[in-house]
């Protein structure tokens, strides 16, 4: 069942241009307008909401990180976000007024689950992103918005990731249309950016093999440092986790402005650091924080959209990603470390659908 492939992680790295292609194409309207099926949230109820509260673990997490930079920006709602294993035990304020966005690949995450109850105890209005349909995190929330990625077998998490990162975005411009704040032309231009996002993902992952032999230049390093600003702070976060989960790699993610308050001590000649630079607007802001890192001797690989040759004069290695709204960019950036995490782990000869001390779903505390 993996199709020809060695691994089943790498056959769901694969299967993202379909998963987000369904999990965005049967939420579209054919008047061009969006349908949550599953979710029964009127204009009043979005209205009274005064906060959203994501909660998730692991991966989930990181797409919930993205996801609060999307549903600030289109639902101009204040978003809160937590790992569920602290929400749950420090009476976090919730109340009716809040909408509870749990997310999680299984459903049946342990800690997740104890947070949507305390949350459901407290009043919120609970809606989750599932990807198992009928889990207990489905069954047990007031509204359901499932992804499409298929099963997903490997333990490190591909496609979950980025089809949840696709119902937060349907998330918030939903409820930015029904609250009037996203006018035609920014719900047309999201539209049509998001609708790209299968293609560009494909066209991608046919340049898989030059990533391939980048690992093999990687794959002895023991430390790894991702940096990014702004959306690509959430993606070195997941880049980072998915490289020492399945690499056992010391690995390590910090918002590059913050290098400078502690974490910059430890980079030396030949530390490896992965740059993302795919925000426009903070593209300048990034090539700085580079050079902060060169100037102490770190071997940079760049993520950058394509046409961003600037990154060249700064960085010893470029990935480029297809053009973007910055808003979208974390679909793209995200499957070039999914894919230098796998095989850095295939050329360390690691088990990789199976890493060790590692569940695929935690139904434990
Ligand atoms: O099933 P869930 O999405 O609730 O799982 C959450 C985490 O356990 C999961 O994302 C974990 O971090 C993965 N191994 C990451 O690849």
């Amino acid at each position: 069942e993996k199709e020809g492939y060695d691994h089943f992680m790498l056959k769901e790295i694969h299967e993202q241009p379909k998963g987000l292609y369904e999990t965005l194409n049967r939420r579209i309207e054919k008047d061009g307008s969006i349908k949550l099926d599953g979710i029964h949230l009127t204009k009043e109820d979005i209205e009274n909401f005064n906060k959203v509260f994501i909660v998730a673990c692991g991966t989930a997490y990181h797409a919930g990180l993205v996801g609060k930079f999307i549903l600030e920006n289109l639902a101009k709602i204040p978003v809160e976000i937590d790992v569920a294993s602290e929400f749950r035990y420090r009476d976090p304020f919730v109340d009716d007024k809040t909408l509870f966005i749990a997310i999680s690949q299984s459903g049946e995450t342990l800690d997740t689950l104890a947070a949507l109850r305390e949350a459901k105890r407290k009043g919120a209005r609970i809606l989750s992103v599932v990807n198992v349909v009928g889990s207990s995190v489905a069954r047990e929330s007031d509204d359901v918005f499932y992804t499409w990625a298929g099963p997903e077998i490997a333990v490190a998490s591909t496609k979950a990731y980025t089809t949840q990162l696709m119902c937060m975005y349907l998330i918030g411009l939903y409820m930015g249309r029904k609250k009037g704040v996203v006018s035609d032309e920014k719900y047309a231009q999201y539209m049509s950016e998001l609708k790209q996002i299968p293609d560009k993902l494909a066209n991608l992952l046919e340049g898989e093999s030059a990533i391939h032999d980048l690992a093999k230049e990687l794959y002895k390093r023991e430390q790894v440092f991702f940096i990014g600003r702004g959306a690509d702070v959430g993606v070195s976060y997941e880049g980072s986790l998915k490289l020492k989960e399945i690499s056992y790699i010391n690995s390590f993610a910090i918002a590059a402005g913050e290098l400078k308050h502690g974490t910059i001590a430890l980079i030396e000649k030949d530390t490896l650091v992965i740059a993302l630079a795919t925000q426009d607007k903070l593209y300048e802001k990034m090539l700085s924080n580079i050079q902060e890192v060169k100037a102490r001797g770190a071997y940079v690989i760049g993520v950058a959209k394509e046409g961003n040759k600037e990154i060249e004069k700064q960085a010893d290695r470029v990935i480029y990603i297809p053009d973007c709204m910055d808003e979208v960019s974390p679909f793209l950036s995200v499957v070039p470390l999914q894919i230098l995490a796998y095989y850095i782990a295939k050329e360390r000869g690691c088990d990789i659908d199976k890493p060790k001390n590692l569940a695929k779903s935690v139904t434990v505390e």
